[in-house]
């Protein structure tokens, strides 16, 4: 259960605020059957590259790593694809939809909490994608891991808004779908929620959230009850 002394939310951004299957069918025009198999493999490159980059000290913008995640998925799959077609795809990323719950909870806790996004991309796709959905109007703050040239599940980024906002670790709720992120402020010592938007386990890194929730609206009534 999370704390009555939150005074800040984090949010990461892709799975949590933005639906990455918004690009889904942009991709099945230029993939066909193979789309689906494309789109799981173009994410876990684009995190497999966060990490790897991250590990080797070779950093680039998360924009820059996940055309890279692209152009590897389509040459696994033998995809010929141009690249005025490759940079259309890239060109969603700016206009990803945000999941329908979340503009409400949002404004729900507007107010009453500083809300940040939190996230591995870089300060123009976060600001493209928000101001696509109307959340900029919403949202105090991006925190970008492009600060530090590092990536999620680096503590020092889960320690950025520490600094940035001058709350301590226990004053920031950090909301996330993705099993790894829970674990990667976790292990910070930020409060977490886990929004559980598909069937998934935890992973067996011994660090918990403190609440789990199936979306932000539900998150949103359970804090400000
Ligand atoms: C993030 O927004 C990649 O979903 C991850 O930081």
């Amino acid at each position: 259960m999370v704390s009555k002394e939150i005074k800040g939310i984090l949010f990461d951004a892709y799975g949590t605020l933005f639906d990455i299957a918004s690009i889904d069918p942009r991709l099945e025009q230029l993939c066909g059957e193979k789309a689906p198999a494309v789109a799981e493999l173009w994410r876990r490159k684009q995190l497999e590259y966060s990490w790897l980059r991250t590990l080797m000290v070779r950093y680039v913008d998360f924009y820059d790593l996940t055309r890279d995640a692209l152009s590897y998925a389509l040459e696994t799959f033998g995809l010929e694809v141009s690249s005025a077609d490759k940079q259309a795809l890239m060109q969603e990323y700016y206009r990803l939809k945000a999941f329908p719950d979340v503009r409400e909870a949002l404004g729900l806790l507007k107010g009453k909490y500083h809300l940040a996004i939190l996230s591995n991309a870089n300060p123009s796709l976060l600001e493209r994608a928000t101001s696509f959905n109307g959340l900029d109007e919403i949202l105090d703050d991006y925190i970008s891991a492009d600060e530090l040239q590092l990536y999620k599940p680096v503590p020092a980024i889960y320690q950025l808004p520490e600094k940035k906002l001058r709350l301590a670790p226990w004053n920031l709720l950090f909301v996330s779908a993705n099993t790894w992120d829970v674990a990667g402020a976790a292990a910070c010592g930020l409060q977490v929620a886990w929004v559980k938007r598909q069937e998934a386990i935890p992973e067996k890194l011994g660090l918990k959230p403190d609440v789990i929730v199936k979306d932000l609206l539900q998150l949103a009534r359970l804090i400000l009850k």
